[in-house]
């Protein structure tokens, strides 16, 4: 595992978007994150899910977060653009991002791709993430110091069989993040990506089915790099690619 060692309110006055909030790593990152004194919004396409987050974080005694119900697959320029201008009226600022919600789509010979599945993909997991971050940069400068956070995979900087569209959309994150690292480079924003390996969630499941998901991390044990990331103590890594185990 990612050794850092979390020391309590370390995230204290910090104001930290989470995508994917609902589910899998996206939900503990939200849970810890609030643990640990930030103010959390939850974005995510359940809403169900984002309320039972929220229901989780009020319980823990955290601070009250906010909720962005919004299916990626759907939304356009201007959603991103009305929820940064949203952040900024209520907050004043963004601290930091995290870019975790992604899809998996078929897993399937390169031939078999279903066009319209390669589309979904490259929306959910690429596209959404630059306008988004396109949307939300703004609000990040608005931070004394800041922490972009996109998520990638072992398959986003090796191609492997069978893994299409997830996989080169996982490269085009790599991409993007390597290039705003680079013009970010001087200023108060940091950005980079997680690799998060083998954890047990859904997503996991569904490409392994045969696999004995007790062998995985779980999302809780992934969560030292998930807070360096965030936490001051990181703000002279940018343009990395860090695996979390
Ligand atoms: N688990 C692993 O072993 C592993 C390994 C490498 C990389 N990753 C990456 O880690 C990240 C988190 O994965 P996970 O394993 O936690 O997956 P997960 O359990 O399937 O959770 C994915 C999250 O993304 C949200 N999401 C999916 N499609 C969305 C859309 N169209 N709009 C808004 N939200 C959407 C889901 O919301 P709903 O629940 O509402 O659908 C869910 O909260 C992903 O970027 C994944 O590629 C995971």
């Amino acid at each position: 595992m990612f050794d850092y060692s979390i020391s309590t309110n370390c995230l204290a006055q910090k104001i930290i978007l989470v995508t994917g909030a609902g589910d899998g790593i996206g939900r503990t990152a939200a849970l810890t994150y609030a643990k640990l004194g930030a103010t959390v919004i939850l974005l995510g396409k359940t809403v169900k899910k984002l309320e039972a987050v929220y229901d989780e974080i009020i319980a823990q005694g955290s601070a009250e977060p906010a909720i962005i119900p919004l299916d990626l697959k759907g939304a356009t320029k201007q959603h991103y653009l009305d929820m940064s201008a949203t952040i900024v009226e209520q907050f004043g600022k963004l601290d930091g991002a995290l870019l975790n919600a992604s899809m998996l789509g078929d897993l399937t010979p390169f031939t078999q791709i279903n066009e319209k599945t390669w589309d979904d993909v490259m929306q959910v997991n690429s596209t959404s993430q630059f306008l988004m971050t396109q949307a939300l940069i703004p609000a990040l400068l608005k931070s004394e110091i800041a922490s972009l956070v996109f998520t990638t995979s072992t398959v986003g900087h090796q191609g492997r069989a069978f893994w299409g569209a997830y996989s080169v959309s996982k490269f085009a994150i790599e991409g993007m993040m390597q290039v705003i690292a680079d013009e970010y480079e001087n200023s108060s924003l940091r950005t980079n990506a997680i690799n998060p390996g083998a954890t047990r969630t859904k997503m996991r499941a569904s490409a392994y089915p045969a696999e004995d998901q007790e062998k995985l991390a779980t999302t809780e044990q992934i969560m030292p790099l998930y807070v360096y990331l965030m936490a001051e103590d990181s703000k002279s890594v940018n343009g990395k690619v860090l695996n979390a185990q």
